[in-house]
């Protein structure tokens, strides 16, 4: 489970953050009621498994049966998968032991069982375990694997991506916190049709290789946080992206934690409404690069140094928009940046129609803020959190001071 809460976490950021957040407040709460209110729900959802696992564990919940392998041999692995015989299985867990720092997956290291979702994790040591997925390793398991996950590993002994091959109902790739993630550049495609997610987090190694071509998948959400990739690097793999058939299929986008000093250009995206480039050193935003064809959900440009913003640099759809531009270095909240997008916000009531969040900028609270204090009343709940001066909140200023601006 704690793998599939780090995934969560990790697409957060992009995806329902909001929804997660508010889900771990529940819990908060709820754990102050009843001591252990996971403990409580298990009791309830997980019966005994059929078979016995053992060095492994098993679980069965509502949504089938649960494997762990931690910190168990390859041998044991293979020993429990050769001698169970439920063919079906919800998930693997697989976090593989070696004395010698390599593991190497052999062939069918399931047998002949298929699981829905399989994760593959290393030991969490400081030098980590070289992995080698041998491309038969999960041949029986193809037609009905839709999540795969690599957590804490080093690929860097993995020559290619072809233990995917024929993945036909994967939907969900995701390599997190891994080294040498190079043999990424030869993902099979033709062949992961219906893959949509794909996260490649906290890796090294994406920036060196050509982006995989998935063409003729339509992926819709790409999560590509903390890689350490430079602006040529993004620029190339989504040059790639846009070029393949997931330019008019991509509605989310993330490349938070990067090393960018520029906000990539999105507009080969033409179904995009979520863009993530928060946590990078973006100190200027200029006119072409934000370019949305489809109403814009969410912009994240928070924490990315930001000390001015373009006029006219926000085009598109920001009805409903959440733009994040938390903890940068604006001093100017200026109408040719900001009124149009506050504009068709305000068409909606407030707790409908989007917002700006400004939260932890340096506002100047002098005669540049005159068109929305004097001019532009009805904009300003719009606005959140804007405060100029260190102190004077925007909906507290007021208007009369501005007269003779
Ligand atoms: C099975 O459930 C128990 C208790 O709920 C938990 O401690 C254990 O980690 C679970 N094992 C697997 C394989 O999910
Ligand atoms: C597994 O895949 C096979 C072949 O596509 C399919 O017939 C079967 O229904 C799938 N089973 C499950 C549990 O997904
Ligand atoms: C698969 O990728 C290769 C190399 O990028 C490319 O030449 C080929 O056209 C792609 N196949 C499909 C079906 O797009
Ligand atoms: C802000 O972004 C920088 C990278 O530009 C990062 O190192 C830092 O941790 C971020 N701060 C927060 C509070 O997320
Ligand atoms: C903006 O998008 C919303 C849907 O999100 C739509 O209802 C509205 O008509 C659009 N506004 C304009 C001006 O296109």
């Amino acid at each position: 489970m704690q793998l599939v809460y780090n995934s969560l976490q990790n697409n957060c950021i992009t995806r329902v953050c909001g929804k997660i957040i508010a889900f771990g407040i529940l819990v908060a709460i709820y754990g102050l009621v009843v001591a252990n209110p996971l403990a409580a729900r298990d009791e309830v959802q997980r019966g005994a498994c059929p078979e016995d696992y053992s060095p492994c564990s098993c679980n069965l919940t509502s949504n089938g049966l649960e494997v762990v392998c931690a910190d168990v041999t390859l041998e044991n692995i293979h020993d429990v998968f050769y001698r169970t015989q439920s063919l079906y299985l919800y998930s693997v867990l697989l976090t593989v032991t070696s004395f010698s720092g390599t593991v190497t997956l052999p062939p069918d290291v399931l047998k002949d069982k298929r699981a829905q979702h399989i994760y593959l994790r290393c030991p969490s040591t400081s030098a980590k375990l070289n992995l080698i997925i041998d491309s038969a390793s999960f041949e029986f398991t193809r037609f009905n694997t839709t999540i795969f996950e690599i957590h804490d590993c080093d690929l860097s002994a993995q020559a290619d991506m072809n233990f995917l091959k024929g993945f036909a109902v994967l939907h969900t790739l995701s390599i997190v916190n891994t080294w040498n993630v190079d043999a990424i550049s030869s993902l099979p495609n033709n062949t992961l049709l219906a893959i949509k997610e794909l996260t490649i987090s906290r890796c090294t190694g994406l920036g060196n290789v050509v982006f995989p071509d998935l063409t003729p998948a339509r992926l819709e959400r790409l999560y590509l946080d903390g890689n350490n990739l430079n602006d040529p690097q993004v620029n190339n793999i989504l040059i790639s992206i846009g070029s393949s058939s997931s330019s008019s299929s991509l509605e989310q986008l993330s490349l938070a934690g990067n090393a960018l000093s520029k906000v990539p250009r999105i507009a080969a995206f033409s179904q995009l409404v979520t863009y993530e480039v928060s946590n990078n050193d973006i100190a200027f935003m200029s006119l072409s690069t934000l370019i949305f064809s489809s109403p814009v959900r969410f912009l994240g440009l928070k924490n990315v140094s930001l000390t001015a913003i373009e006029g006219g640099a926000f085009q598109g759809n920001y009805t409903y928009a959440q733009v994040n531009l938390e903890n940068n270095k604006l001093a100017a909240f200026r109408e040719d940046v900001f009124k149009s997008m506050l504009q068709q916000m305000t068409v909606q009531p407030p707790a409908v129609g989007g917002q700006v969040i400004v939260t932890g900028n340096p506002f100047d609270c002098g005669c540049g803020l005159a068109w929305l204090i004097r001019d532009n009343q009805p904009l300003i709940p719009s606005v959140k959190n804007g405060v100029c001066g260190g102190f004077f909140r925007f909906e507290d200023l007021n208007p009369d001071a501005y007269a003779n601006c």
